[in-house]
């Protein structure tokens, strides 16, 4: 009966992480879409063309921890994933990309974990985009509570390249 006990808290505690997770991504999307109206006002035109979210599915977060040799608990997904909540944001011009991280990380409630510029230093293989890991601050009854965050910016040529890539990758 411990066992069931702790299994059932366990998954009481994955739900709400990934409640988190859902949390942390509607923040950054409303913050990129704002940046958007308001851009597009000024210079008639979007920096962006779309936005996609996802939420790692449990499957995935599984295998991943497994492949890298993380535990396989709670506390090992918050620890050592980065891209359970992941965005992508398509722009029409590398210039828009630099423009848009920039405005977002400027946000006094946002901060930076880690940036990886696969634009200026493109992968072997050709692959090109822009990497920004985020802590970005939720506010829950108990209070805030900062969570990580994958946002890829690419252009709709490097996306175009890099789902082709992908599938041929598999
Ligand atoms: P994972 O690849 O997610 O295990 O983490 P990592 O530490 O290698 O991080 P990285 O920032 O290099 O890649 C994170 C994500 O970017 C991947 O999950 C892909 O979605 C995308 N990505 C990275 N490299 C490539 C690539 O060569 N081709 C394609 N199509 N996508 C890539
Ligand atoms: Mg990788």
């Amino acid at each position: 009966i411990q066992k069931q006990t702790k299994k059932l808290k366990e998954a009481q505690s994955f739900s709400q992480l990934m409640f988190e997770y859902r949390a942390a991504i509607m923040e950054v999307e409303t913050k990129l879409q704002v940046l958007n109206s308001e851009f597009s006002e000024e210079f008639k035109r979007n920096p962006f063309e779309s936005i996609k979210s996802r939420l790692k599915s449990p499957e995935s977060i599984y295998e991943k921890l497994e492949r890298r040799g993380f535990p396989i608990s709670v506390d090992s997904i918050r620890e050592n994933l980065t891209d359970v909540a992941g965005l992508r944001v398509i722009c029409s011009f590398p210039d828009d990309i630099y423009r848009l991280a920039e405005l977002l990380l400027k946000q006094d409630d946002i901060l930076l974990f880690r940036k990886k510029d696969y634009i200026q230093f493109p992968k072997p293989n050709g692959y090109r985009s822009l990497h920004l890991i985020l802590h970005v601050p939720i506010f829950l009854a108990s209070g805030k509570k900062y969570v990580k965050v994958e946002v890829h910016f690419r252009t709709i040529a490097m996306d175009f390249w890099a789902s082709l890539e992908h599938k041929l990758q598999y």
